[in-house]
């Protein structure tokens, strides 16, 4: 998480200490020029790196994975962002998981951050964002390099746990077996590697929508599209479309 915050680019000018005089501006939205780019994934980049500065924001990391169940139906759960390149948001986990059993039958995927802070009137803001792409899986290498940089407990519990698996004796293998890996671990017996099962996804965005509330509540809404050249019509001439960089537009919603 550390190496994504050193790449951030300068932030944007709201939420981190909202003044008053960023308070006025509030009032009148944000408007497309003050976007610090025309690209969502380094627009989001500076969102992510305001939510750092929020103290109200314990864990702006955290961001909501929904799935396709395979009856069809959604299914969500928390989940932390713990990379993000210019192909999309990095997570990971075990893939014996519900979800990525989930993935597996289908790749569509949306991930939901809600960052919370408050001014200095001390009313309460917030800011969302939410994106729609594809799941798809990293490579081994990446999903090693992670996993040779997670704190021990973390790779014990990747190494005794079968995530998502219904428990059935009470806990007790598999709190023995965490346990007895603590105890090689610490004493030099065991150097625990990267499980085949575990690993990570990215998803790859197709839609990202820019939400930020204004206290007079004619909230902000900017939603970014991926679209392809050879679409035809071409998205940018759609009323309200604007074109954006790197294949991107965008368009604002009412509140
Ligand atoms: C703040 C927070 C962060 C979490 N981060 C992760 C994570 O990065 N990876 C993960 O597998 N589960 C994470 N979880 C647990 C998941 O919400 C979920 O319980 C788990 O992944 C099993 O989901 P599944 O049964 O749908 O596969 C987190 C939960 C919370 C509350």
């Amino acid at each position: 998480m550390g190496s994504i915050a050193a790449e951030l680019p300068t932030s944007t000018k709201l939420p981190s200490s909202v003044s008053e005089s960023d308070a006025d501006a509030l009032k009148y939205g944000i408007l497309e020029i003050d976007l610090v780019s025309k690209n969502p994934m380094e627009l989001f980049k500076a969102w992510y790196a305001d939510a750092h500065q929020v103290p109200e924001n314990t864990y702006p990391q955290a961001m909501t994975l929904a799935t396709v169940r395979k009856d069809g139906g959604p299914s969500a759960r928390t989940v932390l962002l713990r990379g993000l390149d210019e192909h999309g948001f990095k997570m990971y986990w075990d893939h014996r998981s519900r979800k990525t059993d989930e993935i597996k039958n289908d790749s569509r995927g949306a991930l939901v951050f809600c960052w919370t802070y408050k001014d200095e009137t001390g009313t309460a803001g917030g800011r969302q964002v939410r994106i729609e792409g594809i799941l798809e899986k990293l490579t081994e290498d990446d999903n090693t390099d992670y996993f040779n940089n997670e704190p021990l407990p973390a790779k014990i519990r990747a190494t005794a746990c079968h995530q998502s698996r219904v428990i059935t004796d009470n806990r007790d293998s598999m709190l023995s077996q965490i346990h007895s890996l603590y105890q090689k671990a610490t004493s030099g017996q065991l150097e625990l590697t990267k499980p085949d099962y575990w690993g990570g996804f990215r998803l790859v965005p197709q839609m990202i929508e820019f939400y930020q509330g204004q206290r007079d509540t004619i909230n902000d809404r900017i939603r970014f599209r991926k679209v392809s050249e050879t679409d035809t019509p071409s998205a940018a001439d759609e009323p309200g479309v604007s074109v954006g960089d790197d294949g991107w537009v965008y368009e604002r919603l009412e509140p």
